[in-house]
């Protein structure tokens, strides 16, 4: 048996900064054990790109995982035709046309009035003053639980995100999971007679007309927020603090040299929000030489993918004149993100310009702290509004 190479990592580290641990997995040990994490990362982009198909070897389906335990069982712990049923079923409410016949006005709306509230400041963060109330204002129309607030989506969001990942078992952050979970079965509870009533294009509305099991409508609403909600913010601010700090392709957009569209894809490659996405190794299976153990875990890396550089040429650069269509930020399989088109209007077409627009004179006040290799984004990032 020729068992994946071990790898230690520093978890605290590798937090900080993955990147040259990750670099050194695709030089040394493309596929290795992490004892630290007790999983086997796949960090090189091909092998991820054609493994995640193999949805026989690479199954989400994870019985007795953090993700079902606490949140119910979603669309993305499950394959084949159970999985692409749920889909099928949400795509009304995701689906690109919806998007920008739907959501991309209340997209502008919530905007501007998020825009109008740090107007008269002189310095803001962008992560917690924009980016955060964008993306939960989005994220409460699309979801259809217009009675929660952005702050709502946001801390609910986090306590999911942090339940899910909490393998030591802290009390503490199972009952912040709890707390998020049954906030959300609540606002179902007061949003679904209201949507019966005078039904609309959100996710909860649509999936109810389908007759989707309330089970399984609450843990796909559940899964829509924990991974609906940093993404964004976290690539909105990042994004703009990438700009900022690298104002030669801010002007290049300026000029139509570039587009804004181009600098999301260009951040999501560089600085990937979801960084990983787990798998149960379903069946033996050996993929360049390395036996994998069937019932372990299994990591895809798209943030190391997304860096690997013998698909993206110096990877550590931002430049967002690069050809990025081979990243593989939004996933390369059957769970390819549900979310992608609203993403993408919502950063590129409506966040990005919308915020450059009203200050065009905006220049970073202090240095912004990245964190975190499973979800990455900015801590902070603090701007002088410059008005
Ligand atoms: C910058 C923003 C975002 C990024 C980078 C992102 C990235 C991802 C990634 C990497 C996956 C896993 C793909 C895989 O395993 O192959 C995923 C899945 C998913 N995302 Fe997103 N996401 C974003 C925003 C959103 C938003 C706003 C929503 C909802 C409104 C959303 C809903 C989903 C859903 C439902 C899935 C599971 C799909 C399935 O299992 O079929 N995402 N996303």
């Amino acid at each position: 048996m020729n068992r994946p190479p071990v790898f230690d990592i520093d978890p605290q580290a590798f937090w900080k900064d993955p990147y040259p641990s990750l670099a050194e997995m695709r030089k040394s040990a493309p596929i290795c054990f992490v004892p630290q994490l007790n999983a086997t990362l796949m960090t090189r982009r091909d092998d991820i790109f054609t493994c995640e198909k193999n949805i026989a070897v690479f199954s989400s389906d994870q019985p007795g995982g953090l993700m079902t335990e606490l949140m119910g069982e979603n669309m993305m712990r499950k394959d084949g035709q159970p999985h692409l049923e749920e889909r099928k079923q949400a795509f009304p409410a995701l689906s690109p046309r919806t998007v920008q016949s739907v959501w991309k006005a209340h997209f502008e709306r919530q905007t501007a009035a998020v825009l109008d509230e740090i107007d008269n400041r002189r310095t803001v963060d962008l992560v917690g003053d924009f980016a955060m109330p964008v993306s939960g204002h989005a994220l409460r129309h699309i979801t259809g639980l217009t009675c929660l607030s952005a702050g709502d989506m946001d801390g609910a969001s986090q306590g999911m995100i942090d339940g899910v990942g909490n393998y030591a078992g802290s009390p503490e952050v199972e009952a912040r999971c709890h707390a998020a979970t049954a906030l959300i079965d609540n606002a179902i509870d007061t949003m679904l007679p209201k949507l019966e009533k005078q039904p609309d294009s959100s996710m909860l509305s649509v999936l109810h007309r389908t007759g989707q099991k309330l089970a399984s409508i609450r843990a796909n609403i559940k899964l829509a927020i924990s991974g609906g909600q940093n993404e964004p913010r976290d690539a909105i601010a990042g994004c703009a603090w990438a700009l900022l700090t690298h104002p030669e392709q801010l002007q290049l957009i300026g000029e139509g040299g570039a587009t804004w569209r181009q600098a999301f894809e260009e951040y999501a490659r560089w600085v990937s929000p979801i960084g990983m996405s787990p798998r149960r190794i379903a069946q033996p299976f050996s993929w360049n030489g390395v036996d994998l153990e069937p019932e372990s875990r299994l990591f895809f890396m798209f943030g190391s993918a997304n860096r690997d550089e013998s698909i993206f040429s110096d990877p550590d650069r931002f430049d967002i004149t690069r050809d990025t269509s081979k990243a593989i930020s939004f996933g390369a399989g059957p769970h390819f993100c549900a979310g992608a088109a609203a993403s993408r209007t919502l950063i590129a077409e409506v966040a990005l310009p919308m915020l450059f627009d009203r200050f065009p004179n905006m220049a970073p006040d202090g240095a912004a702290a990245f964190g975190g290799w499973a979800f990455r984004g900015p801590l902070a990032a603090p701007v002088n509004l410059n008005k």
